[in-house]
């Protein structure tokens, strides 16, 4: 295992940021992950794990030691039980599991990032979430060098949320995901987008590779590829707001969209508020809000990780000046 200097992580971010780490070293096994944790050199650093970085924004250099989480390897259990190692790319694994003629996650279609990043924030699409046909995960503790099984119910799964984020945050390092696909499962295309590409196209009984198909044109139609303009997918997460936030919205503004949320909150779409307060396709130097969906900010080339999180921050305060809305980050913010 080599440990290198210096290293730019800027292959390692899908925003494209040229951030450095003290310290990077590239994992491709438990037995790595043992060795480097229990390194006395690096005990006191700060550490930084890195998966697809889909989900990262890198606001300075790292004065620490950044692991590259390169665990690999695809296992079919039997039965459509799948279990997944934390470094194989989420998108590949997608298409790999439809060339097996499985279903359950062609929703999930072109999502960024690694497979253990997956359950870390529920990943979900076109009205699917990975906990649909999640069975259980193997995380390494990192206080003790154990592997700890968490099954579903243990994840705590949410909107975008889990666990990992919250009590059990810093704690853990998600090394293979278990999911349960089906040979002959039902599609699910109720999701406006998707019916209506696959009606234009004629298709009445979509097959799984279709409806992924048809996810895939949507995404690449409105979302920019990472690989030519840097993003991390929706920055900010859907608001929930309460019964009276939205009635007091609506009266400001009636077209606002909405879904209906547990506990008789109401869900509205982050996008749309960041579009009324303006800031749609604002370009600021080499970095602004994407010009096709407001929930994404992008970075055009060589833009440095605090402006954009300037950016955001601009956003939530005139989100919130506007509409009384609080916008949370999605992203992990790194400073
Ligand atoms: N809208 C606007 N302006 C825009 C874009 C959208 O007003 O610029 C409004 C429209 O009314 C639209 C609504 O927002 O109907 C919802 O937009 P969209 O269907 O694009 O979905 P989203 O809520 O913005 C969520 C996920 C995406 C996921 C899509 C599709 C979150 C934070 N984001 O976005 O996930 O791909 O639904 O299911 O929940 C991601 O997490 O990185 C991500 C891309």
């Amino acid at each position: 295992m080599q440990i290198h200097k210096n290293h730019p992580l800027k292959d390692y971010n899908t925003f494209g940021v040229e951030a450095k780490a003290d310290f990077f070293v590239d994992v491709k096994s438990i037995s790595d992950l043992k060795n480097i944790l229990s390194d006395s050199k690096f005990k006191s650093l700060p550490k930084l794990l890195l998966g697809g970085g889909s989900n990262i924004l890198l606001c300075s250099d790292f004065k620490g030691l950044a692991i590259h989480i390169d665990l690999r390897g695809i296992v079919d259990l039997g039965n459509g039980l799948i279990s997944v190692q934390a470094g194989e790319n989420w998108h590949d694994f997608v298409m790999w599991s439809l060339d097996q003629d499985f279903n359950g996650i062609e929703n999930l279609s072109l999502i960024p990032g690694n497979v253990g990043a997956a359950p870390m924030q529920n990943i979900g699409a076109y009205g699917v979430e990975l906990k649909e046909v999640f069975v259980e995960l193997e995380a390494y503790h990192i206080a003790s060098g154990d592997i700890h099984i968490f099954s579903k119910e243990a994840c705590y799964f949410g909107y975008r949320e889990s666990i990992f984020k919250n009590t059990h945050q810093g704690k853990y390092i998600i090394v293979s995901v278990t999911l349960q696909l089906q040979t002959n499962g039902a599609v699910n295309y109720s999701y406006g987008a998707i019916s209506d590409v696959l009606s234009q196209k004629g298709i009445e009984n979509p097959t799984p590779k279709q409806v992924s198909e048809a996810i895939i044109s949507i995404r690449q139609s409105k979302l920019p590829d990472p690989n030519e303009i840097g993003n991390s997918g929706s920055f900010f997460k859907n608001p929930v707001i309460s019964n009276s936030d939205f009635e007091r919205i609506k009266k400001q503004s009636a077209d606002v969209p909405f879904y209906p949320s547990s506990d008789g909150q109401v869900k509205i779409p982050a996008a749309w508020l960041i579009e009324k307060a303006g800031w749609k396709g604002k370009r600021v130097g080499n970095y602004g809000v994407h010009e096709k969906q407001a929930l994404v900010l992008v970075n055009y080339g060589g833009a440095k990780g605090e402006d954009i999180y300037k950016l955001a921050q601009e956003i939530q305060s005139s989100v919130k000046e506007k509409f009384g809305v609080y916008l949370q980050m999605e992203v992990n913010i790194i400073h």
